[in-house]
């Protein structure tokens, strides 16, 4: 039992009726929901009270909600509150101060929050139990939902905390009361609800209002705004701990070697040399490895035995992950290689997934022609006015001059698509949906094809159109 009917009512303030004990955990979609969970029926795109009755249908233990929904029996399992959210905001606060034994730590950054969250959530779990954010549930209802999810004997919790405007990173991070905060980099992401960098650079730094007397915040030393982050650091009275290239770094890159599927990194994690291998061979990965390991030993855990854990973790789906797909089921010089970087995208993130794209080698193939290196492209969003220039700018990316064929998709993608040279050109297309037949038709053996773009590009779209390649040749 995740928490008493007791615990429930005292933390809510909430008046409870029905029958029922308690709740084995949280749920805010009936999609989702486990047997005993309790139901949060949340305002967001719809009313979350309109999905109750279907909740305790589907085995919900009970449902926390503002008011009795229609059609539901007086003695149905309930606890109302005046605000459901606010609800699960001091059960997320009650479940923070119950967990004395945790060590916490919240990760922020423009890109790579996912990344390394599950990577620390990996490493971790395999030392003492840990627990994490669920996909990228990181603002204002993700935070206390993942707080209070959390179960009171956890040593390790892992927080992603995201956001799209100045001011909401600070009172989640007043929830979570992190011993370790990270930064994983300040980009121009999100640039749309935003003067300038600095004013992005200043709300990541609110990550630092929250974390606990004493406690450490870990910064990227590479990253132009390290200074300012740093200084900010300071004020709060928070140890820095940098990790980078740079040789005043912390933590700090001492060697790589990049082949197509893995990295091979020496580093030196606050003064203990360590090496090890990583099955995410961009930079990008590289450098959230570093961010990882520090926090984990800022957390307290076992270096030696994460960086024996990291060399086991492999990225999730749009992040990194890769799979050779075959155009023939039992021919395996028949696949071409799937880079799977569609979950989210901004000029920077790009530019690391094209490098490891120049990195991957395509295939000869039986008639002796290579392969090509192919990248699909969506809209990078929220970039504001200057939207149009940084697409364009992408087809002078250092690593653009290795790929073969471009496809592009979206209303910004278009300025690329015109800069870039004839040759490259594959097709442009207004969305994600148009793009992925033409992707998929120009699939040969021994080709590398990298997909990225923007959450709302839709770009798994392609991703799945690849998958399928391999999955309607198998059922023949
Ligand atoms: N340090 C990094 N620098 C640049 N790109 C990165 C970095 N880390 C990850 N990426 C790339 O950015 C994309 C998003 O990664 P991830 O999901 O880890 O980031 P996120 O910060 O959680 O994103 P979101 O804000 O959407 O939750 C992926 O394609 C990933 O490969
Ligand atoms: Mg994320």
């Amino acid at each position: 039992m995740l928490w008493t009917r007791d615990a429930l009512t005292i933390a809510t303030g909430g008046t409870a009726s029905g029958d029922w004990q308690g709740a084995a955990g949280i749920s805010i979609d009936t999609r989702t929901l486990h047997p005993g969970d309790l139901f949060v029926a949340l305002k967001d795109v719809r009313d979350g009270h309109d999905f109750v009755g279907a909740a305790l249908e589907t085995g919900a233990g009970a449902a926390l909600v503002s008011r009795v929904p229609e059609g539901l029996s007086a003695n149905a399992p309930l606890l109302r509150v005046d605000d459901p959210l606010s609800a699960l905001e001091s059960l997320g606060l009650a479940a923070r101060e119950r967990a004395g034994q945790a060590r916490i730590v919240a990760v922020t950054g423009s890109a790579g929050k996912t990344s390394v969250k599950d990577a620390l959530s990996a490493l971790l779990s395999a030392q003492r139990s840990t627990h994490a954010s669920a996909k990228s549930y990181n603002n204002h209802w993700g935070v206390p939902l993942t707080l209070a999810r959390m179960p009171a004997a956890t040593r390790y919790g892992i927080f992603e905390i995201g956001m799209n405007h100045a001011g909401e990173i600070a009172p989640l991070t007043r929830m979570v009361r992190p011993h370790v905060a990270v930064i994983t980099n300040v980009l121009p992401a999100h640039l749309g609800n935003f003067d300038s960098e600095a004013g992005i650079a200043a709300a990541k730094a609110e990550i630092m209002e929250g974390v606990v007397p004493g406690g450490h915040v870990v910064l990227n030393r590479d990253n132009p705004w390290f200074d300012l982050l740093a200084t900010r650091a300071a004020s709060l009275d928070l140890t820095v701990v940098s990790f980078g290239e740079a040789a005043d770094a912390s933590v700090r890159l001492l060697g790589l070697s990049q082949r197509a599927e893995t990295a091979s990194v020496e580093a030196d994690i606050l003064d203990e040399p360590v090496l090890y291998k990583l099955n995410a061979p961009g930079r990008h990965q590289v450098l959230n490895s570093l961010a990882v390991l520090a926090a984990a030993k800022l957390a307290g855990a076992d270096l030696a035995r994460c960086v024996l854990a990291l060399g086991q973790w492999k990225p999730g789906d749009g992040r990194g992950a890769r799979r050779r797909i075959r155009l023939d089921p039992i021919d395996p010089r028949s696949a071409f290689l799937l880079l799977d970087e569609s979950y989210n995208a901004n000029p920077a993130s790009v530019a690391a997934a094209l490098e490891t794209l120049a990195l991957a080698e395509p295939a000869p193939t039986l008639t002796g022609r290579k392969g090509r290196r192919i990248a699909v492209l969506g809209d990078m969003l929220e970039l504001g006015k200057d939207a149009d220039r940084l697409h364009a700018q992408l087809a002078e990316a250092p690593h653009m001059a290795s790929v073969d064929v471009v496809f592009v998709c979206g209303p910004h993608g278009k300025t690329l698509y015109d800069t870039l040279p004839k040759t490259k050109r594959g097709a442009w297309t207004p969305d994600s949906a148009a793009l992925a037949p033409l992707v998929k038709a120009e699939m040969r053996a021994g080709d590398v094809v990298m997909v990225k773009g923007s959450l709302g590009s839709a770009m798994a779209r392609v991703v799945a159109a690849l998958d399928a390649l391999s999955a309607s040749r198998k059922k023949r």
